[in-house]
């Protein structure tokens, strides 16, 4: 008789998204007429770029001709793609990051979820609290986290850093030391962000302790201020104590095209073993590679053309944070981020707590958003809402919350 994996009946409810996916869908079935707005998960809205749509087109024909068919891809990524990120991404800003140390993936959900099983399950995680969901999940689903506490809605054997308005979102080393360290910058779900000298320190007790950090980047591209890195890699040491996961769907609008990609550098080592290596074994026995042409549709995000036009996107999504921001503030909200993330976190009117709130928009105003405490315990109180609806919504969101009065 088979057995399961009796970690999975730790976690509590279902994934976030998942359930909020239900709510939206049972008051859909109920209200059929109205007009919600979804700005809940964060998925883009805007189409591909020319540019990527070119470069599609292009790699589709030639898998229709037999001299340019591909089949299988390198399961680590094509040597353009592995390329032009390490000379675009990292050497063009002074980082010291080879094309091998890159491995191409389907996304960076994916990637943050699988990275864990190259670490043993005694390994002690650390988390910001709020925090994205995937990275406690996937820890719990491996029994590296202990039992759950409904009362406190954590999980005993994880170390829990909040983050609040009262730190200003930034997270404090915690009393014992963990073995890995989450961080996500800019952040998911508070749209705060980290200065280049915040990172540092991090990366100094990372390296100090010995711990690995698995530094979160998916949101690089709405960095405005000059203050805070593009990657972990332009503080000092982190080669030597940090993993960096990054997308290309809040850049380039590939949610539903999936590609993304994991930096290991060679020097990460436990003892003699490189994690570059494990990651390298990992990948080439669990994967066959992202589509060739979605690896050449990431390639036109590289060209000059390509980077114009998914700067543009950026640049949309970045005009509704604002609309959302100045919005919420008109009407009397209290709103964090938004400036260097497509991520607007706000504080819960009156003694509402995140799902009420969450109700209340959606029947009031029929508006999506995400309650804070869906990411954790320190998120009670908070919602978020993103920028990446489409204009003509985001305004009028803003104007449906305005009368909500
Ligand atoms: C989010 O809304 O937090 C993200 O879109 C989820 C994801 O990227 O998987």
């Amino acid at each position: 008789m088979f057995s399961i994996n009796e970690n999975f009946l730790k976690l509590p409810g279902s994934y976030l998204f998942s359930e909020i996916a239900a709510r939206v869908s049972a008051y859909r079935k109920a209200y059929p007429d109205k007009e919600i707005i979804r700005l809940g998960i964060g998925d883009v809205t805007q189409p591909l770029a020319p540019e990527i749509i070119k470069e599609l087109h292009a790699a589709v024909d030639e898998m229709g001709n037999s001299k340019t068919f591909r089949g299988y891809a390198p399961d680590l990524g094509y040597a353009f793609l592995r390329g032009a990120i390490a000379d675009q991404d990292y050497r063009q800003r002074g980082c010291d990051i080879s094309a091998e140390e890159i491995f191409i993936s389907d996304g960076a959900k994916c990637d943050s979820g699988n990275i864990q099983e190259i670490f043993g399950t005694d390994n002690i995680i650390a988390v910001c609290d709020p925090v994205y969901p995937v990275y406690v999940d996937t820890n719990v689903m491996a029994g590296r986290t202990g039992d759950y506490d409904p009362e406190s809605g954590t999980f005993s054997g994880v170390i829990y850093m909040p983050c609040t308005k009262e730190n200003g979102f930034v997270p404090e080393f915690p009393d014992r030391d963990p073995d890995i360290i989450y961080l996500c910058v800019p952040n998911n779900p508070t749209g705060t962000t980290l200065t280049i000298d915040q990172i540092q320190k991090w990366v100094d007790y990372a390296n100090e302790i010995g711990a690995v950090i698995i530094y979160d980047a998916a949101y690089e591209a709405y960095i405005t201020e000059d203050d805070v890195p593009h990657t972990i890699y332009q503080c000092r040491g982190a080669r030597n104590c940090a993993i960096e996961l990054r997308s290309f769907s809040k850049n380039a609008g590939f949610t539903g095209l999936r590609l993304g990609f994991t930096v290991v550098p060679k020097d990460i080592k436990a003892g003699e073993t490189s994690l570059h290596s494990l990651w390298a074994r990992r990948h080439g026995t669990k994967y066959n590679g992202a589509p060739y042409i979605v690896q050449r549709a990431g390639l036109a995000c590289y060209t000059p053309e390509g980077r114009t036009q998914i700067r543009e996107q950026v640049a949309y999504y970045m005009r509704n944070a604002g609309i959302i921001k100045e919005g919420l503030k008109g009407a009397g909200y209290e709103v964090f981020g938004g400036v260097n993330a497509p991520y607007i976190w706000l504080k819960t009117p009156g003694k509402m707590n995140s799902w009420e709130f969450f109700d209340y928009l959606l029947h009031k105003a029929n508006i999506v958003g995400t309650p804070g405490s869906g990411f954790g315990p320190s998120g009670e109180g908070y919602f978020r809402l993103t920028a990446f609806g489409t204009f003509e919504n985001t305004c009028k969101a803003m104007d449906r919350i305005r009368t909500l009065g």
